[in-house]
């Protein structure tokens, strides 16, 4: 492998390391919110959980959804909590009662330090209600709707800047599923609406959801021809899965999330040519993760409850592997994807687990908390030569996959390993010529034993970072051994502009 500072992928926004707030399973009513818990604050907020949050790294925080948005009236969710009204959530068979709406999110995100990223109805509402959402959030006031924000106690505007137009619009799941034109049309014509009020809004478009949905074929191309003058990102959503204990196949997954964003960018920068504008859409993978233990037969859900348990799977050693995986195929497209929203944030397919008497990390967490502290800067291209391994659903993939990142101001040049070998160590010798007078700082792994092996409340311990020995560097040249499905975390101190290492 050879890592060199002239071959720069692109600066890393700190958007890379967002996360998902839906009104689902048990991710805000019994996850970050419960009022009356001895654990939460005079808000309601979740102090045990919040700490966790803070803890992980989490920069941006994309809400209320997701498919919940698409049956969502964001004005039953302000207001003096008493008179708001109790609706069905349609997405997830559960009563919402309201009590969590627009100011408990913006409150809670300031309270966290991450940015408020919102989702607008294209579902069951329109242009109009989204138009709506934005005077209420961001206008100062002297309107009917901004005086009612500030009449509802918030005298400082929300301020919000990124907003997706609808979710997921093309899955036959979501209330109001459109075709690829209505769907078209109606973003481009909220865009252009927004775009009135506010002309520095950054709005995401829905890119296609899944590559097996049979408008896959050209849903981006139609969308993207309709929107790609208004809008500033394609959305990509992807949710990967360990299926039939196929390891080897599960490792690779970040072959699926390559080509995923690569998809999305050719379709974006095609729409841009045929309508002859100069825009470079950015891409925003506002929802990604691990599945575990899906059923593939879900029963049909049962009662409208205010919390379901859903997706409250326990996370193994291999799906931290993939995590970390993932966030090295986001860090190796930094050029184009400037915001990703690990999806959920707490309980539903989440790093966080919340029960009333007290919370714990998952597997998961680990590596985003790695990655959020130390991708820093700029991410490099390595070059890298390795062995090729089989895998039954992308075919022969390579051993290793690598990010690197060099942040020239802390002096830090970071390398992101993943060895996707499920069996085998893989021993690898990098080359780091443009830093001759580099140390070893710090080598940690997460994996490389039971891939099937988990953190849980009685035994948290069970999947942490551990050092990693076989690192050794002499010279410019460093020695690593990776253990087989593992995802390791190489710092090494660089001159910085402060001085040497
Ligand atoms: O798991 C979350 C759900 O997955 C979101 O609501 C939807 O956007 C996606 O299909």
């Amino acid at each position: 492998m050879v890592v060199d500072r002239e071959q720069a992928i692109g600066r890393i926004d700190r958007r890379l390391f967002g996360s998902f707030v839906e009104h689902l399973g048990r991710c805000v009513y019994g996850g970050i919110y419960a009022p009356g818990s001895p654990l939460s604050d005079e808000h309601g907020f979740r102090q045990d959980v919040a700490t966790l949050i803070r803890d992980l790294g989490v920069t941006v925080v994309r809400y209320p959804g997701g498919n919940f948005v698409s049956g969502y009236r964001w004005v039953d969710g302000v207001g003096p909590r008493d008179a708001r009204p109790s609706r069905l959530n349609l997405a997830w068979h559960q009563t919402d009662p309201n009590s969590f709406g627009l100011h408990e999110f913006v409150d809670w995100s300031r309270k966290l330090g991450v940015e408020p990223m919102l989702a607008v109805n294209l579902g069951t509402s329109g242009i109009a209600e989204a138009l709506d959402l934005l005077e209420y959030s961001n206008h100062p006031g002297g309107t009917t709707l901004s005086d009612r924000r500030l009449a509802n106690g918030a005298a400082r505007p929300f301020g919000v800047r990124m907003w997706c137009l609808g979710n997921e619009p093309d899955g036959p799941w979501q209330l109001g599923h459109k075709t690829a034109l209505e769907y078209g049309r109606l973003a481009a014509e909220t865009a252009r609406g927004m775009r009135q009020f506010d002309e520095k809004l950054e709005l995401v478009v829905a890119g296609s959801t899944a590559p097996w949905l049979p408008s896959s074929v050209d849903w981006d191309r139609i969308v993207l021809e309709e929107t790609v003058e208004f809008a500033d990102y394609v959305a990509v959503h992807i949710y990967v899965e360990e299926v039939d204990r196929d390891i080897q196949t599960f490792l690779a997954s970040g072959v699926e999330l390559d080509r995923e964003i690569e998809r999305a960018i050719a379709a974006a920068d095609a729409a841009a040519k045929k309508r002859g504008v100069d825009r470079k859409l950015a891409v925003s993978v506002d929802e990604w993760g691990v599945w575990r233990d899906r059923d593939p037969n879900p029963p049909t859900f049962e009662g409208w409850p205010l919390e379901r348990r859903i997706g409250e799977s326990v996370y193994t050693a291999g799906d931290a592997v993939v995590t970390g995986a993932l966030i090295v195929s986001l860090l190796n497209h930094a050029d184009r994807v400037t915001c990703a929203c690990q999806s959920l944030l707490v309980n539903a397919g989440a790093p966080i687990r919340a029960e009333a008497d007290g919370v714990w990390r998952q597997s998961i967490y680990h590596p985003f908390q790695l990655a959020a502290r130390h991708a820093s800067g700029t991410a490099l291209r390595a070059t890298i030569a390795a062995p090729e391994i089989d895998t039954s659903k992308y075919g022969r993939v390579a051993e290793i996959d690598v990010a690197a990142t060099l942040d020239e101001e802390q002096g830090q040049l970071v390398l992101f390993l993943v060895n996707r070998n499920a069996s085998e160590a893989a021993v690898t010798s990098v080359r780091l010529g443009s830093w001759p007078d580099a140390r070893l700082a710090e080598a940690l792994v997460i994996g490389g034993g039971d891939p099937w092996e988990t953190s849980t409340r009685e035994h948290p311990e069970g999947v942490v970072p551990r050092k990693l020995d076989e690192a050794v560097l002499d010279g410019d040249s460093l020695e690593v051994a990776l253990p087989p499905a593992s995802w390791s975390v190489v710092r090494l101190a660089t001159a910085s502009k402060g001085g040497p290492p």
